[in-house]
């Protein structure tokens, strides 16, 4: 069967992760998260003290990032290595969520990651979840998803999930990061978040991840078919 690029892009925990990783297990498709790239760059930034006001300073930075996604066989997902360490715990932390935005809004970030993005998907039979997965890194992606749900879900369900692995957080936190990370997102200068015009809108507020699947797998059948001929 012809393999397609499936790109979903779409606000903060919007459960685009989750989608993509069962579309991705279904069809048996390789599922990049570019999320985990940014926040494995902006750890880097945080860690090494980079001044990412100074675009000298984001340079050499970014000249000395490597980033691969490596399988994981135990949770049987891919992690995060920065320059060679696995960093899938360390860039899920809050002190990362809280400045990622700002690192992502840079340029030169953004050219770095981009780059990368698209070479991963040049055989094509690929899931990829991010912002600008369908307007800038595959404009011509075969089906490109904008996945939406109500804020108040969003942040119930990030809630729960960051709770699990800190007791201490709180749902306000949890809140306000949100927000701010969707403003920022949405109105940064370089690739803001939006809809690509050929995107089809995913509202999954009141979807169970069952439902989901199974209206967006309909989705690909039909965008398979139509581009096989
Ligand atoms: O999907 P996520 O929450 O892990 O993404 C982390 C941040 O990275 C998010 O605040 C916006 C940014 N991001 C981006 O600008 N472009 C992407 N393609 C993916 C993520």
């Amino acid at each position: 069967m012809k393999k397609i690029i499936i790109t979903i892009d779409g606000y903060s925990s919007c459960g685009k992760s989750t989608l993509a990783r069962q579309l991705a297990g279904r069809l048996n498709y390789l599922y990049i998260d570019s999320g985990a790239m940014y926040r494995a760059i902006t750890l880097y930034f945080i860690q090494q003290q980079v001044d990412w006001n100074k675009t000298d300073a984001v340079n050499n930075a970014l000249n000395n990032i490597q980033l691969e996604f490596i399988y994981n066989q135990i949770s049987g997902q891919s992690d995060m290595f920065l320059n060679g360490e696995n960093v899938e715990q360390m860039i899920r932390e809050m002190l990362v969520a809280e400045k990622v935005s700002e690192v992502a809004a840079i340029r030169e970030v953004r050219e770095f990651a981009v780059a990368q993005q698209q070479k991963m998907g040049a055989g094509k039979g690929i899931v990829m979840d991010g912002r600008d997965i369908g307007t800038v890194v595959f404009p011509d992606a075969e089906l490109k998803i904008f996945m939406t749900a109500d804020p108040a879900i969003r942040v119930e369900r990030r809630f729960k999930e960051l709770y699990q692995k800190n007791r201490n957080i709180t749902l306000h936190e949890v809140k306000e990061n949100l927000e701010l990370r969707d403003y920022i997102d949405a109105n940064r200068e370089v690739s803001p978040l939006r809809k690509a015009e050929d995107a089809i809108v995913l509202d999954n507020s009141q979807l169970t991840t069952e439902e989901q699947l199974q209206l967006v797998m309909q989705w690909v059948e039909d965008a398979i078919m139509a581009h096989s001929s």
